[in-house]
């Protein structure tokens, strides 16, 4: 049985976009499928919310390979909040369509992106204190390290 891929994906393929791990990543994670047994590694540069760089690693097949390349070509330069909504149909109408049971190699690219920023987001996330404790905090007299009590 062979599958019909176009030739756009098997340019991925052989030809794989952003591929390798980033050494200075803001954030990295993995994703896989338990059926297929397929796995992919995500690692981003973020610079003022937007996805300056991103690379892939896969450890799967011939789509799992094709659809990590068009989709960190498609989301580099995105902000994070746009690349959050990124649809797994826009990798597949970019390769000019995917066999059926291939479908799902899309997917987990994009469960890969979201999870990498997911990673990102809680590793820079900003805790807000709201303004009535910053001002309690501030009356509080600290005494230095080593003060001793008057007798
Ligand atoms: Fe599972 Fe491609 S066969 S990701």
């Amino acid at each position: 049985m062979s599958l019909n891929y176009t030739k756009k994906t098997l340019s991925h393929f052989t030809h794989p976009q952003n591929i390798g791990t980033l050494k200075d990543a803001d954030a990295q994670a993995s994703v896989g499928n338990m059926v297929c047994g397929d796995q992919l590694s995500f690692s981003i540069k973020v610079k003022d919310g937007v996805i300056k760089d991103i690379k892939f690693l896969s450890f799967g097949c011939a789509s799992n390979i094709a659809t990590s390349s068009v989709l960190t070509e498609k989301v580099k330069g995105m902000t994070l909040e746009k690349a959050k909504n990124f649809d797994w149909q826009k990798i597949v109408k970019d390769l000019g369509g995917l066999p059926s049971q291939k479908i799902h190699c899309s997917i987990l690219a994009v469960e890969g992106l979201r999870k990498v920023i997911a990673e990102y987001e809680s590793r820079h996330a900003k805790v807000a204190i709201p303004a009535k404790k910053v001002r309690l905090v501030a009356k509080k007299k600290i005494k230095p390290a080593g003060a001793r009590k008057k007798k």
